[in-house]
């Protein structure tokens, strides 16, 4: 075969998209639609109103990816979508679409988890590079709005050459996650807390170069019950992560240092905008604000390389991946750039718009199921708590 064009739906979450991208190394399209501007007044995604606006992008989303990619609908070897984790509602506009469009055009549908395709946003770039060099066992950060986990991934297989090695199926072990909130979720959190709007994590990336990172100490997070040192269900240690502590810390700062009136007084104006730029928000913030804005960044980002660089010596991995939509700030791949330098470990993250929800990642982690044959049977469903 001349390779395999995969046609990638994404829906969990407030992104509907499509992608093309032949045999997970080559991006043919992608297509974001973002419903930021839908949820925006609420200070946060609402589920139903997800699915609605998942309803009316998906069908010109779809179409939009095809004729980019320059495919047909016909031309297409298979459908991916994502299956969970995510908002049921939003998944089942996803996947009911790509049910009907893989009957009508007579193609398989292959189920992938979101988590797998932030993973493989990181391969497909590579490849696309022309990077072949990855070394196993890779350990993956997924860092986003929902999850912050560490993945100690594998090949299911030994490859014997890199055609086979893009084919390969690979592995999963969890060996931490959040044991409360995910890191954006803080984020966003704090942002919303100080008044600067929906989604958090961009505009505290912004204002952060504006502030002091070390005008306020925050206290390392704590781990309750258990320590990161702690023993798993096997017996293997286990490298949690915990962001509800800073998030409090940030709210008692708020109220000691009485800057709940400029909180107030910036909420209307900047919520007036529609697209608030960097100089909206400037004004609006005076410099207690951006020091404590820019302090909460640098603890967040410092407990993240942290711990993952703890798994990674534990574990002895090759290979670090950053990936998921708080990869995309600039604060965070610089200190991972640094740290893993120092500890002469490669480290991967993909480039910004992939780092966020996309569905070239959903096609690209489709690849190695479509080589094994795996695909969904007539009767999945969504799984909002999917695991990986
Ligand atoms: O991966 P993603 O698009 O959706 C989920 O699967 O959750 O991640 C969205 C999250 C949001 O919490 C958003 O605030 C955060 O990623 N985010 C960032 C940045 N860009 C997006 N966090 C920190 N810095 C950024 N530049
Ligand atoms: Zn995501």
């Amino acid at each position: 075969m001349a390779g395999a064009y995969i046609l990638g739906i994404e829906s969990s979450c407030d992104e509907t998209a499509a992608a093309v991208v032949l045999s997970g190394e080559k991006l043919l399209s992608n297509v974001v639609f973002s419903q930021i501007a839908a949820h925006q007044p609420y200070g946060g995604v609402v589920p139903e109103l997800a699915s609605r606006e998942h309803l009316k992008a998906i069908v010109p989303v779809v179409r939009k990816a095809l004729a980019d990619a320059g495919r047909s609908y016909q031309s297409i070897d298979t459908l991916a979508v994502t299956q969970g984790p995510g908002l049921a509602g939003a998944l089942l506009v996803g996947i009911s679409y790509a049910k009907a469009l893989a009957f009508a055009l007579d193609k398989p549908l292959i189920a992938v988890n979101h988590l797998e395709g932030h993973i493989h946003a990181v391969l497909l770039e590579e490849r696309q590079k022309g990077n072949r060099e990855i070394k196993f066992p890779v350990l993956a950060l997924v860092v986003s709005g929902g999850h912050t986990h560490l993945y100690l991934a594998e090949h299911l297989a030994e490859p014997r050459d890199l055609d086979e090695q893009r084919a390969a199926g690979w592995t999963y072990k969890n060996i931490g996650h959040t044991r409360d909130d995910a890191a954006g979720e803080a984020f966003d959190k704090v942002a919303k807390l100080l008044g600067l709007g929906y989604p958090g994590g961009p505009i505290i990336d912004r204002l952060s170069t504006h502030g002091d990172p070390t005008a306020v100490k925050f206290p390392p997070s704590q781990l309750k019950h258990r320590d990161r040192k702690d023993k798993g269900d096997a017996g293997e240690p286990r490298f949690d992560f915990s962001y509800s502590g800073i998030k409090t810390a940030v709210l008692r700062y708020v109220e000691i240092h009485d800057l709940q009136a400029s909180i107030e007084a910036r909420r209307k104006p900047l919520g007036g905008i529609e697209k608030p730029r960097l100089e909206d928000y400037l004004e609006h913030c005076d410099i207690k604000t951006l020091n404590l804005v820019a302090s909460f960044q640098r603890a967040m980002v410092e407990d993240l390389v942290a711990k993952t660089l703890a798994a990674a010596r534990a574990c002895d991995v090759a290979t670090l991946f950053v990936t998921g939509g708080v990869a995309a700030n600039h604060e965070l791949r610089q200190r991972f750039e640094q740290a893993a330098a120092m500890e002469g470990l490669p480290v991967y993250f993909p480039s910004r718009p992939l780092s966020t929800d996309n569905a070239a990642m959903i096609a690209a982690a489709a690849y190695p199921k479509f080589m094994a044959g795996e695909f969904a049977g007539a009767d999945f469903s969504a799984e909002a708590a999917l695991k990986l």
